[in-house]
């Protein structure tokens, strides 16, 4: 008894030592902390149950029998955070760089596993070199039975990913089918293929950092959602985030008890619309002036600005916010704005949480660019996502709801529950110039008759009337009211039941 507890502390002290204090070294020196360090940062203190501490890697060739640390290279089990159960995997690059072999792939699935079992988040913190190389196909393999329980798992927990080291090869595929991807500015890095095997390739001569650092993927790829600057902030901003989501699909959203009154008035908000309609104002303004203690944590802030996506809390509630931004691309609608718009309905459609659309949209950006990479593709994946969502929808329209992204930004028609306008809204086919430019083409050398013609159609579509007298838009509302109108929306809307017709699954324009 007394020689297995010493060989278990024996064990256990070498489990925790990963791969040795040299390499931990290494890690501190580059400014990341270890896999157990950031476990402890990220959950309440003392409510870590660690499993699998004694698992050990099952390859034999290349002298990989000689070289066995207890765990394999990834830290396991569950936790608490701000009281609510997480189950979460932190890779030790001391171990292996963090690599992936069978025995740290099922030490990943068991969580999973159990997540899905009990009905609470995964929470990954990645710092891998992708697959054991000196495991060969029981690695691939091992990737596999996690990619697919990461398919399983979607829509029914929430997954998300911290990358906090370099990931490549299989160790991006996972996080790239996870709900959230963030990253650590300077020291993470995603790619399928490092610089060198992009040099040997394509002959192209990139950093690791130009290729797949924070930077790059929260600005040009859109892979990432947000970059933070150390490791610490990072944990620290998950914890926060994690407040925001239901423990699974069948929850309603956490409830954190505010202060801030329902209807509280917001008289500011009544000028906030410039009186030229053509001058752009800040959409950030209106939503952290309508929600709960202005609290509201934007995601892909630096990717596609010209849409704002992000969590809220009203009336103490998560809701999720989508909102055109005139300060971008004047608010329009383009390919990567829909493609992000529509990931984040398409989250909240499946966690039960309540979409609240902001609209002040100009339209689909034209071009050939726009054209060419396939905008009627990826804009149809914001109007299926609109239109397959169940969970309570509220609109807003501050201004400009033109063309198609009319109809897209959880209009009526898409079974928007509550659709609301302010006095300043313009609800119309496209704005008063290019349509007079159209319709009254023969007029177009007569200047006078142009300018009446465009003050003609704005003084019958630059106001919401003609959708209010439709019934298109629930009522028009003064925007000092706006968060009232829409807490007590929410509060009509809470016990909502809507189902879609069943079938296998939709076909979503991918
Ligand atoms: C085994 C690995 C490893 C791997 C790193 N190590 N990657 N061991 N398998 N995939 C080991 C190194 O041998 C080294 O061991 C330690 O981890 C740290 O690695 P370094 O190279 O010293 O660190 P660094 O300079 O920071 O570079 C990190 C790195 C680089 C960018 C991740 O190691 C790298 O390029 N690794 C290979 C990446 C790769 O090609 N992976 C396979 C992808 S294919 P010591 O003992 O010296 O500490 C794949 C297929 C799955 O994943 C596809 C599924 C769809």
């Amino acid at each position: 008894m007394q020689e297995i507890i010493r060989r278990l502390e024996e064990k256990r002290a070498a489990a925790r030592l990963g791969g040795g204090q040299t390499r931990i070294d290494k890690q501190h020196a580059k400014g990341k902390l270890t896999a157990r360090e950031r476990i402890e940062l990220f959950l309440d203190p003392d409510t870590f149950e660690e499993w699998d501490m004694f698992v050990e890697h099952r390859c034999s060739d290349f002298g990989m029998e000689e070289q066995k640390t207890p765990g394999d290279g990834v830290v396991t089990g569950y936790c608490m955070v701000n009281g609510r159960l997480v189950f979460v995997f932190s890779q030790d690059f001391t171990v292996f760089g963090g690599s992936l072999s069978a025995a740290h792939a099922d030490k990943i699935c068991k969580v999973m596993d159990h997540a899905m079992k009990v009905g609470a988040p995964v929470i990954g913190l990645n710092d891998s070199g992708g697959a054991r190389i000196q495991e060969g196909v029981d690695s691939l393999a091992g990737y596999a039975d996690v990619f697919q329980r990461n398919v399983m798992a979607s829509g029914v927990i929430p997954q998300i990913s911290m990358i906090m080291g370099p990931c490549a090869g299989g160790a991006v595929y996972s996080p790239s089918m996870t709900d959230f991807i963030f990253m650590v500015k300077d020291t993470s890095y995603m790619f399928v293929t490092g610089p060198d095997v992009v040099k040997t390739v394509t002959h192209e001569t990139v950093t690791a950092e130009q290729l797949g650092g924070a930077v790059t993927h929260t600005t040009k790829s859109g892979v990432a959602d947000l970059a933070f600057e150390n490791d610490v902030e990072a944990l620290l901003m998950l914890r926060r985030f994690v407040n925001f989501l239901p423990a699974n699909n069948r929850e309603k959203p956490p409830f954190w008890p505010t202060e801030d009154p329902t209807d509280r008035k917001i008289p500011s908000l009544d000028t906030l619309i410039p009186a030229d309609p053509n001058r752009p104002y800040d959409m950030k303004e209106l939503i952290q002036k309508i929600v709960d203690d202005n609290d509201f944590f934007e995601l892909q802030s630096t990717y596609a600005a010209n849409i704002i996506t992000g969590f809220a809390r009203m009336q103490g509630s998560t809701v999720g916010i989508v909102a055109n931004q005139p300060m971008v691309l004047a608010g329009c609608l383009d390919i990567d704005s829909s493609k992000k718009a529509a990931r984040f309905v398409r989250f909240c459609d499946a966690f039960n949480i309540p979409i609240i659309t902001l609209v002040d949209v100009p339209g689909f950006l034209p071009g050939t660019s726009q054209e060419y990479s396939g905008i009627i593709k990826h804009g149809a994946k914001l109007l299926y996502a609109y239109a397959e969502a169940t969970v309570p929808k509220i609109t807003v329209i501050t201004r400009k709801a033109y063309g198609g992204a009319y109809d897209v930004m959880a209009s009526k028609h898409l079974r928007g529950d509550v659709n609301l306008a302010w006095p300043t809204a313009e609800i119309a086919v496209m704005g008063p110039k290019g349509a007079v430019e159209i319709i009254f083409r023969a007029d177009m050398k007569e200047p006078d008759k142009i300018a009446a013609r465009t003050d003609e159609y704005r003084e019958k579509f630059a106001n919401p009337f003609v959708a209010g007298s439709r019934g298109f838009i629930d009522d028009v509302i003064m925007p000092h009211s706006t968060r009232k109108r829409i807490c007590r929306s929410l509060a009509m809307l809470r016990d909502k039941k809507l189902e879609n017709p069943w079938r296998k699954h939709g076909n979503i324009p991918l």
